[in-house]
């Protein structure tokens, strides 16, 4: 029976396809256009990483000082019924990882692969599965933080080439903004608000996440920004405690973290009232909740691209010679094939109305 989950899986499917097919939401064939997704924005250290962790429930990825985030990171999370997690990369598809340590290992082999170890960035992502019993099905990007200045070794476009890269994700009217902010710095100077404004002024797909509230000076809370006072969003602002760096030098566990989190807005006079819509675990939820809700609105925009998809590779195969296609542009048919059967579903849940989520 089909459910709202299953939602987030098929786009996931078709988000995978199109990157096989190159179609990284550039020119020409692009499905990818019409399917939401999560970006994650915010300047360097912000706390964008250990947002990450958090939702995934796992230590996963690059971490050091100056730009760790080189390449777009597709972050897919599978909802499992049970068993071990484990992840698994769309580049190495036939390797199942199990070890953690060995997926970071991982993502910094393939962001060196195509930048070489010269610090530069590029815009071809990297797609990471996760598949675990803890996790919501849930589609993130991670790009990488934005800066002001280069450092040593660094060309000087780099600032701006992050800019083009961040704004290439988050421009797009179907991109869901998590802004990430540390509640230690003025939110009026916070790089994540400042292009969520500019990119999505009525604040309406922009979910803003302060970090750090364990980090404020004694005596000033963060109210102002949580209760939307200080910066008004559509969406409720959410308050996150991660693991200090004091916390991953101790190797504290991620699960003892999230318990750690929960405490600390249980147990605080200002937070106490709102604990119930803080932390990781309740934002993985609210995020989840929301791309499940927008993918349902986007069913007919995505079924009108996937049939756009459908005439432009039978053109193409026309254009090539059918006998010659089926020979040499095997590719093309197994492509034709998947958007039918993309098609197919899309419809049911179309057609199906509300398709049993909560029957
Ligand atoms: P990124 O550069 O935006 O990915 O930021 P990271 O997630 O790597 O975090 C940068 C530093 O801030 C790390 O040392 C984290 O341990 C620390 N950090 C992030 N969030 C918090 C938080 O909520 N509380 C505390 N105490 N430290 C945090
Ligand atoms: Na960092
Ligand atoms: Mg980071």
């Amino acid at each position: 029976m089909a459910t709202m989950q299953s939602l987030i899986g098929l786009v996931n499917k078709i988000q995978r396809a199109c990157t096989v097919l190159g179609d990284h939401g550039g020119e020409g064939f692009s499905l990818w256009e019409a399917l939401p997704s999560v970006a994650v924005v915010g300047g360097q250290s912000s706390g964008k990483s250990s947002v990450l962790e958090s939702i995934v429930g796992r230590d996963f990825l690059p971490r050091g000082s100056g730009i760790v985030t080189r390449r777009p990171l597709v972050l897919q999370l599978h909802k499992t019924e049970g068993g071990a997690d484990y992840a698994e990369f769309l580049h190495a598809p036939k390797k199942r990882f199990t070890d953690f340590a060995a997926v970071r290992k991982e993502i910094e082999d393939e962001t060196d692969r195509l930048t070489g170890k010269t610090k530069q960035i590029s815009n071809v992502p990297i797609h990471l599965s996760i598949y675990s019993p803890n996790v919501v099905n849930l589609t993130l990007i991670d790009l990488p933080g934005m800066t002001k200045v280069a450092v040593e070794g660094q060309a000087e476009s780099i600032v701006q080439d992050i800019d083009n890269m961040v704004r290439s994700y988050v421009e797009k009217p179907n991109s869901i903004i998590l802004a990430i902010s540390p509640a230690n710095q003025d939110i009026a100077t916070s790089d994540a608000i400042k292009l969520a404004r500019e990119v999505d002024p009525t604040g309406e797909r922009t979910f803003g996440v302060l970090t750090k509230l364990d980090l404020m000076d004694k005596g000033t809370n963060a109210l102002d920004v949580l209760e939307g006072r200080a910066y008004r969003l559509q969406h409720p602002w959410v308050g996150i405690v991660n693991r200090s760096q004091a916390d991953i030098n101790k190797n504290v566990n991620m699960m003892v973290a999230r318990q750690k989190e929960r405490e600390y807005f249980e147990n605080s006079p200002d937070y106490a009232h709102l604990a119930h819509k803080m932390g990781s675990e309740f934002l993985a939820k609210l995020l989840s909740k929301h791309l499940e809700t927008v993918i349902r609105q986007r069913i007919p925009s995505i079924i009108s691209q996937i049939n756009k998809a459908i005439d432009e590779i039978n053109a193409e195969l026309d254009r090539i010679g059918r006998p010659i296609a089926a020979d040499g542009g095997a590719q093309l048919y197994t492509i034709l094939e998947m958007c039918r059967a993309f098609d197919r579903v899309f419809k049911e849940h179309l057609d199906g109305g509300r398709p049993g989520g909560d029957r």
